[in-house]
């Protein structure tokens, strides 16, 4: 039978347990943490994940600082919010939605955050600190692959995971990630030769292409482990839907277990998100 991993019940207890520690922080020791969200412009999809971080932050314990700028924001004047943000000691993450306005130099940008406050692991410390495997912030979506598949199989030592897709905000960091928990790691991508034949020898096959339903059953190696980072909105039969990288139905017949879309990786993405801001809080504090 494949396990269908609930990514929904694993983001909730992970949401539970930060909220148990933030409630300690707040009555040992009077602290609590505080994450701020910037985000440029009206993007309709940035949007909503803005207001579910903002609930999510709130649900939790924790102080939500919510930065709206409009479209046509000066680099200048973000970089200086940043500053004081940076400067600010009741801020102990910030989080820049992402994509920017394409006047804004996204990588300017991200690296004017404080590393220590750089929840989204995206500075180029903290992306070089998790490459040669010393203490760093850890982007929020591998993370939480990480955590799931660190869940299902205990150790991922020998396992061979193939990654498909090669961003900065997933597919980097999650090989990374991999590579770290001794798994031996390829990272495939749209000019890959013969990509079926390279998932198909994957243990671990993570999906984070972006390209709706592209995985298929095929493709997936008899008892391998799928995770899809994919959230795409389609239109089926005159429906919206959102799906994933993978084409569910025919992969969930092969697969040993995989994450459904929505409700698998989506959810864990803001719970590690919390469980960053609080792993900075408390290195702040410590
Ligand atoms: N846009 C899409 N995903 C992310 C993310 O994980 N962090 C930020 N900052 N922006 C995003």
């Amino acid at each position: 039978m494949t396990k269908v991993i609930d990514g929904k019940a694993f983001a909730a207890n992970v949401r539970a347990q930060v909220a148990a520690h933030v409630a300690r922080l707040r009555e040992e020791q009077g602290i609590q943490p505080g994450l701020a969200v910037v985000l440029v412009g009206e993007d309709p999809a940035s949007q909503v994940y803005v207001r579910n971080k903002h609930a999510s932050t709130i649900e939790v314990g924790m102080a939500s600082f919510e930065h709206r700028l409009s479209a046509d924001t000066r680099e200048a004047d973000l970089l200086a919010l940043i500053a004081a943000l940076n400067a600010d000691p009741k801020v102990h993450g910030i989080l820049v939605q992402l994509p920017l306005p394409k006047h804004l130099n996204s990588d300017l940008v991200i690296n004017a955050i404080d590393p220590a406050k750089d929840v989204d692991g995206f500075h180029i410390s903290n992306v070089g600190l998790l490459g040669t495997g010393q203490k760093s912030m850890v982007p929020c979506t591998p993370l939480g692959c990480l955590m799931m598949l660190r869940d299902h199989h205990g150790s991922l030592a020998g396992l061979n995971a193939v990654v498909v897709g090669r961003s900065n905000i997933v597919g980097k960091p999650m090989a990374q990630l991999l590579l770290g928990d001794s798994c031996t790691v390829t990272i495939a991508h749209s000019r890959t030769k013969d990509l079926a034949e390279v998932c198909k020898r994957a243990d671990i096959l993570v999906a984070a292409v972006g390209r709706p339903e592209m995985i298929t059953g095929d493709m997936v190696k008899p008892g391998a482990t799928v995770i899809d980072v994919g959230i795409n909105r389609i239109e089926r039969d005159g429906k919206a839907k959102l799906v994933g990288d993978v084409h569910y139905e025919s992969a969930a017949k092969v697969a040993g277990a995989i994450t459904p879309v929505p409700g698998g990786v989506g959810p864990m993405t803001i719970a590690c998100l919390l469980a960053n801001t609080l792993t900075a809080c408390c290195r702040a504090n410590s």
